[in-house]
């Protein structure tokens, strides 16, 4: 019901009469008036002006299924959104979901992640309403050698999404975007498969949207920003997860359906920060000095060592040598 009668104070530019909600829904006027307090608790400004009715004056910035679905152009992304305003990890959630079932297309968000996982064990930090994390499900019926693909396609989706903001991003390479070639966004994309076969994969990605940059702890400060901090304004999280869901789901399609990455390789290629520049190989505790010098059509890093051996990194940690 909160739904409906949020649906219908969104699409009336001016006020909505009680008793015509009241008429249109089929409840009394005290239970429109206690669904009204109850949007207003969880953010909405809504006027009330007797004989007139209700108006919506501003919505919250949640990333909620409310406020993203009027957003979406998706046909399968996000026909499904489950939002947590805390939760541990999304991709943990997402995966006891997946267990039961949860269907390809779900979107798992939250305002805030009290033990967001990163790549390699480390943790990520996601704060309360200033990030966003986001955890979709996918069940592609491909070979699991090939899933590390959907980082770059995801990757590329990103990227795509700040162009529309006007806001240009580099690609690390296989999991990073970075603006001013600090970090602002990281991708962990896990999986359950047989050996032949996917039950589902997780693609798990965390954006510093409106981050104040003395929240990031110290040893972060160097290496990630937020968009707020680089562009010295506010952006809104649900925009850009919908801009997202649109580039994500063309071009996971292209890639399941047809075999098709041409676009999202292309995008990883043009917006690359490492190609053509002197980086370290990480393996563990060993670093090996190497230059990067394409991203072939498997989405693999074609890299060559100092004595001019060549090798493809599948995926793995690599970054950019200091002069
Ligand atoms: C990395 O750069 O190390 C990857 C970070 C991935 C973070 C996201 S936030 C949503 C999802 N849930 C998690 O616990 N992690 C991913």
């Amino acid at each position: 019901m909160k739904q409906k009668i949020l649906s219908k104070l969104k699409s009336t530019e001016g006020f909505v009469s009680g008793q015509m909600l009241s008429n249109e829904y089929g409840i009394t006027r005290a239970a429109i008036w206690k669904n009204i307090n109850q949007l207003k608790k969880e953010g909405y400004e809504v006027e009330s002006v007797p004989r007139k009715g209700y108006r919506l004056i501003s919505s919250p910035d949640k990333i909620s299924s409310k406020e993203i679905s009027p957003l979406l152009s998706t046909k399968v992304f996000g026909k499904k959104i489950i939002h947590y305003d805390s939760i541990g990890s999304t991709n943990t959630e997402a995966k006891i979901l997946c267990d039961q079932g949860l269907e390809e297309g779900s979107v798992i968000l939250a305002e805030e992640q009290t033990s967001g996982r990163g790549r390699l064990g480390r943790n990520w930090s996601s704060p309360k309403g200033s990030s966003i994390s986001m955890s979709l499900v996918l069940r592609p019926d491909i070979n699991p050698v090939n899933v590390s693909k959907v980082t770059q396609i995801s990757a590329a989706a990103l990227s795509l999404a700040l162009d529309e903001l006007g806001v240009s991003s580099g690609i690390k390479w296989p999991n990073d975007i970075q603006i001013n070639h600090k970090k602002i966004c990281g991708i962990l994309t896990e999986m359950s498969s047989e050996l032949n076969k996917i039950n589902y994969v997780i693609m798990g990605i965390g954006i510093n949207v409106n981050i104040n940059k003395d929240s990031f702890p110290d040893e972060l400060k160097d290496i990630a920003t937020s968009l707020k901090h680089e562009f010295n304004r506010e952006f809104s999280r649900k925009e850009l997860v919908a801009l997202f869901l649109k580039h994500f789901e063309k071009m996971y399609f292209d890639f399941v359906k047809y075999n098709n990455t041409e676009e999202a390789f292309n995008i990883c290629r043009e917006k690359s920060v490492l190609l053509g520049r002197d980086i370290n190989v990480i393996r563990g505790s060993k670093i090996t000095p190497a230059k990067a010098i394409s991203i072939d059509d498997n989405g693999e890093l074609l890299v060559e060592y100092s004595d001019g051996t060549r090798s493809n990194l599948i995926s793995g940690e690599v970054s950019v040598r200091k002069k």
